[in-house]
């Protein structure tokens, strides 16, 4: 399978929208996980800050550090030989200043090795957005519902319903399009909405929640693979049910240890 172990890069990103060719994406934050995904062919892998809930408990996206992403993205990186491995930049990380934001931006390449980093936000961030990729680094923006507002937003419920916030988001796409953004992650939206915004640039707008007519589709590599049966929103599609092979495969361990069936002549030394 020679096409595997090419490199995904941002250029390609654009090239597979150009081609027609849908981009598919998924959150993971472990080197295990990255390299059955890697392994299985798929074109990149978030580490999202979405760690924060997945893989620490939290509520919300707020409380993770620069250095908790850096643990995860560097983990994650080092097991992608195809994969294109973007990495959230977190809550705090970028809102306070372009000096700061600077810093953290280069700070997450150096120390991850990962292809490309996620910020979240528009005309708000499109200066500091514009520094970054000025000093060669692969943007890609995150519009619609993001999760770092949370507590500003008031809960995590479908945006830009209203003309008002619709006209805001097509403008930001076209000015993190402007900026040199290579991709853009439009969260929890509606379809039609979405759609319009892929039609207006060239570079490839990758859906969560926002319908079919895009470039690209992510979720979370969790919640696709079932691990956690009580968050299932309307647009995760499970493809298997970890929760339950999980689930069955711990209790017949638990099972062979109390019948001491485990471990067998084979399995000792
Ligand atoms: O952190 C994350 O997992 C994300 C996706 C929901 C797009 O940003």
């Amino acid at each position: 399978m020679p096409d595997l172990v090419k490199k995904v890069t941002s250029k390609d990103f654009i090239a597979m929208k150009a081609n027609g060719e849908k981009i598919a994406m998924l959150t993971a934050y472990d080197y295990l996980t990255a390299s059955v995904f890697d392994k299985a062919g798929l074109d990149s892998i978030l580490v999202g800050d979405s760690a924060s809930n997945v893989m620490q408990g939290n509520a919300n996206t707020i409380p993770i550090t620069v250095d908790e992403m850096i643990i995860y993205a560097r983990s994650v990186a080092r097991a992608c030989k195809h994969s294109f491995v973007l990495c959230d930049m977190p809550f705090g990380s970028y809102q306070i200043s372009k000096v700061d934001a600077m810093a953290n931006a280069v700070r997450i390449m150096k120390e991850t090795g990962a292809d490309g980093l996620k910020i979240e936000g528009g005309e708000e961030y499109v200066d500091t957005i514009e520094c970054i990729i000025r000093a060669g680094i692969p943007v890609c923006g995150h519009l619609g519902l993001t999760p770092q507002s949370v507590k500003a937003f008031g809960g995590y419920g479908v945006r830009a319903k209203d003309d008002a916030e619709a006209e805001k988001l097509l403008r930001d796409v076209k000015l993190l399009e402007n900026a040199g953004c290579f991709a853009i992650v439009l969260e929890k939206i509606p379809a039609a909405l979405a759609a319009r915004a892929a039609a207006a640039v060239k570079i490839p707008i990758i859906g969560i929640g926002a319908g079919v007519d895009v470039d690209g589709q992510v979720l979370v590599g969790q919640d696709m693979l079932g691990v956690d049966p009580s968050f299932h929103p309307k647009f995760v599609r499970t493809y298997a049910n970890l929760n339950k092979i999980m689930t069955e495969a711990v209790q017949a361990f638990s099972a062979d240890v109390k019948a001491k069936t485990f471990p067998n002549e084979n399995e000792s030394y």
